[in-house]
């Protein structure tokens, strides 16, 4: 599988970055994390060139990484500046290095050209540490299914009512429709459901004593961070930007790094306008999530399961698909141009 390279990817969360290399394969390279001595990440290829020993099983010396096998040991630029028992540093043992950023709680990491790296590129669409707005981080989750399952299913607001129905669906938005539009390369399926009772998630904090008018707002980024921009308001603001500006108001972050071509690190997050401070409400939405998000993995691990087994040829296409065809022509397009 081709992946987009020239762009930032969500590495892993920087809490889960400490004094120990984390070895993770992303885009289908392995790749070693580690902290120099001043905290700075730094990554590089996770093979020592000598014998081939992963570097995360090493351990971080200063500002450099040493090999478990034999001690070799290599700097944040990849160079290496110990070979163990010469004096020499053979002239060829340097390893591909990749650029990392700490941003927003993230170690973000570009696989592609390094010379092309910017941070100016950086993913910043949402409120992130802005007064009033509380932040739950998720758990850091493994999926077993192709990145663009994924990605395809946090811009369908139609399965919700299907997988979710104990968090955030409700039968009554099963029917309907959705709108689905496109500016450059980002992709919106949105939809409101106008009168009708909150999703559960919504209703333990709104405690409205009935109907809202509720909004989904199912935003995809190239190549792949999808944010579902979703709140209520009691009835009476109709579908408007107002009633979103005013009502309670969750955005949810999926930031998704390609490991293989059949498997994801799924790196994700709510920020919400109620609470902000509230520790406990933090661990209720987080809770909340863990359990939502287990119901698509389950069943995204299932279609990447029987995918090895196509005994129907051609698949039918509704019209809740108009999001995932958008999709997936612009990451084909964006893919082929940097090729
Ligand atoms: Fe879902």
């Amino acid at each position: 599988m081709t992946f987009l390279k020239n762009c930032w990817y969500v590495a892993a969360w920087t809490h889960e970055l400490g004094g120990r290399p984390l070895g993770r394969r992303i885009l289908d390279v392995p790749v070693v994390l580690f902290r120099q001595s001043d905290g700075r990440p730094a990554a590089l290829l996770d093979r020592c060139p000598h014998r081939m020993l992963p570097l995360s099983m090493g351990t971080v010396v200063g500002d450099s990484i040493q090999c478990g096998y034999h001690g070799m040991s290599f700097d944040c630029s990849g160079r290496c500046v110990r070979a163990p028992a010469q004096s020499r540093i053979p002239p060829d043992a340097s390893l591909p290095a990749y650029k990392v950023v700490e941003h927003w709680g993230m170690v973000w990491i570009w696989m592609g050209e390094q010379d092309k790296a910017d941070e100016a590129l950086l993913f910043r669409k949402l409120p992130w540490g802005e007064a009033g707005w509380g932040l739950n981080i998720g758990p850091y989750t493994h999926v077993k299914a192709d990145y663009r399952l994924l990605i395809e299913n946090l811009l369908d607001p139609v399965h919700v009512t299907y997988v979710h129905q104990s968090t955030l669906g409700t039968s009554a938005m099963a029917d309907i429709p959705i709108e689905t539009s496109q500016e450059g390369d980002v992709v919106l399926v949105k939809r409101w459901t106008l009168d009708s009772p909150a999703a559960p998630i919504l209703q333990r904090f709104g405690k409205w004593p009935g109907h809202v008018d509720r909004w989904q707002y199912y935003w995809w980024y190239a190549p792949s961070i999808n944010v579902v921009d979703f709140g209520a308001h009691e009835v009476g603001m109709g579908d408007s930007e107002a009633a979103r500006q005013a009502g309670l108001r969750m955005y949810s972050n999926h930031f998704l790094t390609p490991e293989t071509a059949s498997s994801t690190h799924y790196f994700w997050c709510q920020l919400r306008n109620f609470a902000p401070d509230d520790e406990a409400v933090s661990r209720e939405i987080t809770e909340q999530f863990v359990m939502a998000f287990d119901e698509d993995k389950a069943i995204l691990e299932a279609i990447q399961r029987v995918s090895a087994d196509p005994v129907i040829e051609r698949p039918v296409h509704l019209a809740l698909d108009a999001g995932a065809a958008r999709l997936h022509r612009t990451l084909d397009r964006l893919i082929t141009a940097e090729q």
